[in-house]
């Protein structure tokens, strides 16, 4: 049953055992937490979430009424933090299962794992992103090399001052390192609790919305267990938090070198399907986009034409999955009627999804009319029109942009420790 495109034969398994069974006493030494009863409390889903075996398994459950949660009793300030996790096992598409920290408020920092459910046999999708002060759009995706739901693995986080690291079983998969220097935020303020929730979101979670949650397969659950927190832990109300020296160093020299390089350069290769991207320059039309047909651009502005013999038109280099998206645009003033200036984000393909804004010219002091569709494979999934009083569209830039999707989880062998 498993996701026969989502595994990979790895020849090197009984090494990656070996990893995993060292990393696990090595945390024994410095145990924090193990009984998830002491640990963590259920906080929403009616008795949907259970902690079962005196405090040795949890489980999450989803049914048509509600999803359910629970969260960590203790706050976190750096740490490693470990569980074991078994998805919903067979057809789980339209589920989310979440796991991860958050701190509380708003300008929230997070530090997130979360599991798209889909069709028996089809793999997963892993998505993985970083909040600094309530901003994140830092995704990035992945296949996986097994099939999480037939059996449990270890997700970790390691979260220290300088560097996140997201390994599974004992295998980084992302480093996120603090590159505060170079002006980018890094989450190192704020204290952070474990959250975890199951919940549906067939609106969009398996192949972008197109295949619901299959109600009579309900419940679905989620199982959790050996859960171990190496960490500082967070201690009165005044934002102090402690731990031994020894836990804290550890946390600190726990970074990637040599083999778990190579090892996370393969997940990146080979299971790697979505990577953002913060690479743009506001108003920069030279590096952002293609001029499919037509005429003229520079560097701050880019203007379309149309006279009788040819209209024009752009296209973005980069291709973008979930994202606010903004232009400034001002559209064609005085007698306008009988043009159409249309702006939308759309894939290559026939049968393809369409988030359209199309403006409607008019004669001169008659409105403009404002025409969004959103298409769904093709289809028209929603659409209105409406007369906008005005001929300007004003809306703020920079225009945000992300990577280009890679190539999936395919048949390949882990490499080596050395
Ligand atoms: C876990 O904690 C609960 C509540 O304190 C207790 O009843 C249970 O026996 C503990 N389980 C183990 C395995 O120690
Ligand atoms: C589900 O399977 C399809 C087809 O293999 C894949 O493209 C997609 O990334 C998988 N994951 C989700 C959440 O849709
Ligand atoms: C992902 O994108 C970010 C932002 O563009 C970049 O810094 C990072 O190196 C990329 N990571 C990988 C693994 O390609
Ligand atoms: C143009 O103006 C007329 C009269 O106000 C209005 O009915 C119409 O919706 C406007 N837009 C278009 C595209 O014709
Ligand atoms: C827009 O169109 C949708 C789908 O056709 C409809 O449900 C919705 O009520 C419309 N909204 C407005 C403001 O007309």
């Amino acid at each position: 049953m498993g996701p026969s495109s989502g595994s990979c034969s790895c020849s090197s398994m009984m090494k990656m055992v070996m990893m995993f069974v060292l990393f696990g006493m090595e945390s024994m030494r410095g145990l924090l937490g193990g009984n998830m009863s002491e640990e963590f409390e259920i906080t929403w889903g009616s008795g949907r979430g259970k902690l079962l075996n005196n405090g040795q398994l949890l489980t999450l459950t989803l049914d048509h009424f509600s999803g359910s949660g629970f969260r960590s009793r203790k706050e976190y300030h750096f740490g490693k933090i470990d569980i074991q996790l078994k998805v919903v096992p067979g057809n789980s598409a339209g589920t989310v299962t979440a796991y991860y920290l958050s701190s509380e408020g708003a300008g929230h920092d997070e530090i997130d794992y979360e599991f798209l459910g889909n069709l028996t046999g089809q793999p997963y999708t892993v998505h993985t992103n970083v909040y600094t002060g309530g901003k994140g759009e830092r995704e990035q995706q992945f296949h996986l090399w097994f099939d999480p739901s037939t059996d449990f693995h270890t997700y970790s986080i390691l979260w220290n001052p300088h560097t996140i690291i997201f390994s599974i079983d004992g295998i980084p998969i992302r480093e996120y390192k603090n590159r505060e220097a170079r002006g980018i935020p890094f989450p190192k303020k704020q204290a952070m609790k474990l959250y975890s929730s199951i919940w549906n979101a067939d609106q969009w979670a398996t192949q972008g919305g197109r295949i619901k949650t299959d109600w009579s397969q309900a419940p679905f659950t989620a199982s959790y267990r050996n859960f171990r927190a190496e960490a500082c832990v967070r201690v009165g109300g005044r934002g102090r938090s402690s731990c031994s020296p020894r836990i804290y160093s550890s946390l600190i020299t726990k970074g990637l070198h040599g083999a778990s390089q190579n090892r996370l350069r393969w997940v990146r290769n080979k299971c790697m399907i979505y990577n953002y991207s913060v690479a743009f320059a506001a108003g920069n039309f030279y590096q952002n986009f293609d001029l499919t047909w037509g005429i003229l651009n520079n560097d701050q502005l880019l203007t379309l034409s149309l006279d009788k013999a040819s209209g024009s038109g752009f296209q973005s280099k980069n291709e973008y999955l979930f994202r606010k998206i903004d232009m400034q645009l001002r559209l064609v003033p005085g007698n306008s009627a009988g043009t159409v200036t249309a702006y939308y984000l759309s894939p290559q393909g026939a049968a393809h999804d369409e988030i359209d804004f199309e403006f409607l010219g008019n004669v001169t002091g008659e409105p403009y009319t404002l025409h969004t569709t959103v298409f769904n494979q093709g289809k028209v999934a929603g659409s209105n029109s409406s007369v906008s009083g005005s001929t300007q569209l004003l809306i703020s830039t920079p225009i945000l942009s992300c990577g280009t999707p890679r190539k999936s989880c395919k048949q390949s062998i882990l490499p080596n420790q050395n």
